[in-house]
């Protein structure tokens, strides 16, 4: 059993309070490799933000779940190399899929969990979102629960359709669970394919797809029924069209993919929404980085030469989501 304030990690609880009550949002990263802990924390460094580092049962996976977890303490150590004395990191779960999976992240030193039981019934999902919950708050480990349906392609979490969270829920389910925060349905969605082509309009100049726009009226409806609770919002990536005309450019075939426009994004920092989950975007960067290098220098092979640009256009895109969409920069409680 490893406790995460031993390794130098937080939990979300004071963070989520004070992203609330000033109105941004924490950026939650994704990664399952060290060029992308690396741009993440040069990136939260840099810009002075809190930030929550995710591993999803994909990444456990992919790059073993031990070497994740050194991965995220070598992180704070990171962190205090380049000169911030205090960081504030978050290693979360993202989608735990299991009481099983969450306890042994909590074990293991996860300073916060996800349990999604949002396909699920209803009693079901309040029953092992509680006994997680349980189990973490002995370690003063904090709980992410999610309630209502996002559609999405990803590997772990798939549906076809989204349903959005119903605002008379929540109260109930929040009460039940004793969760931390809330993960909603607003009509974001996992993947860089987050709207057909048909739910959205062309923009006649650039032929890009336009998406529909978010449900505010939703958000609105849950913050009446919860104010001032954490809420998150997943499936949170803009799919930078700059990135993605990068990857068509050269060899990829990328088309009609579309994210969440990040006015958009913007505006639910603002409100209750506390935590937005990003991951595509990241995968976006560092593919075009590496296609854009290797058409470039066909002659290269040391992967130290193409992962260069990569991690520098990751870190790119991280400090623009903290500065220019999230609002985090400069929210560390003691720089
Ligand atoms: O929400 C899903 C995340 O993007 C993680 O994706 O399961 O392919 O690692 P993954
Ligand atoms: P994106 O696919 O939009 O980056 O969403 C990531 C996410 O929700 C991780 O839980
Ligand atoms: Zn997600």
């Amino acid at each position: 059993m490893v406790n995460y304030k031993d390794l130098g990690l937080v939990n979300t609880r004071e963070m989520f309070k004070r992203a609330v009550a000033g109105g941004y949002a924490i950026p939650a990263f994704n990664f399952n490799t060290m060029e992308q802990m690396q741009a993440i924390v040069q990136a939260a460094v840099e810009t002075k933000s809190p930030v929550i580092m995710q591993v999803s049962k994909g990444a456990r996976n992919y790059a073993n779940a031990t070497i994740l977890r050194y991965m995220a303490e070598g992180a704070v150590a990171y962190a205090k190399e380049l000169g911030c004395e205090h960081p504030e990191i978050v290693l979360h779960l993202d989608h735990g899929d299991s009481f099983e999976l969450c306890k042994d992240c909590i074990d293991m030193g996860f300073s916060s969990v996800m349990y999604d039981g949002s396909s699920l019934p209803y009693e079901e999902n309040i029953k092992i979102s509680r006994q997680v919950v349980e189990y973490a708050h002995k370690y003063d480990v904090t709980v992410e629960c999610e309630l209502g349906v996002l559609a999405g392609v990803e590997d772990e979490v798939a549906s076809e359709v989204s349903h959005y969270t119903k605002p008379e829920e929540v109260i109930d389910f929040a009460t039940r669970t004793g969760c931390d925060s809330l993960a909603i349905s607003i009509g974001t969605s996992h993947g860089a394919y987050k709207f057909k082509p048909e739910q959205c309009t062309r923009d006649p100049k650039t032929g890009k797809l336009v998406p529909p726009p978010l449900a505010f009226d939703v958000l609105a409806e849950i913050e009446k029924k919860l104010p001032g609770f954490p809420i998150v919002l997943h499936g949170s990536s803009s799919v930078p069209q700059d990135e993605v005309d990068t990857i068509n450019k050269y060899g990829g075939n990328l088309p009609d993919a579309v994210g969440i426009p990040e006015e958009q994004l913007r505006q639910a920092s603002k409100s209750a929404v506390c935590k937005i989950n990003i991951d595509s975007d990241s995968r976006l960067a560092m593919t075009a980085a590496v296609r854009k290098y290797l058409a470039e220098h066909p002659d290269h092979f040391d992967p130290r030469q193409y992962l260069k640009p990569a991690r520098e256009n990751m870190k790119k895109m991280y400090i623009h989501k903290i500065v220019d969409v999230l609002g985090s920069d400069n929210k560390l409680a003691q720089c």
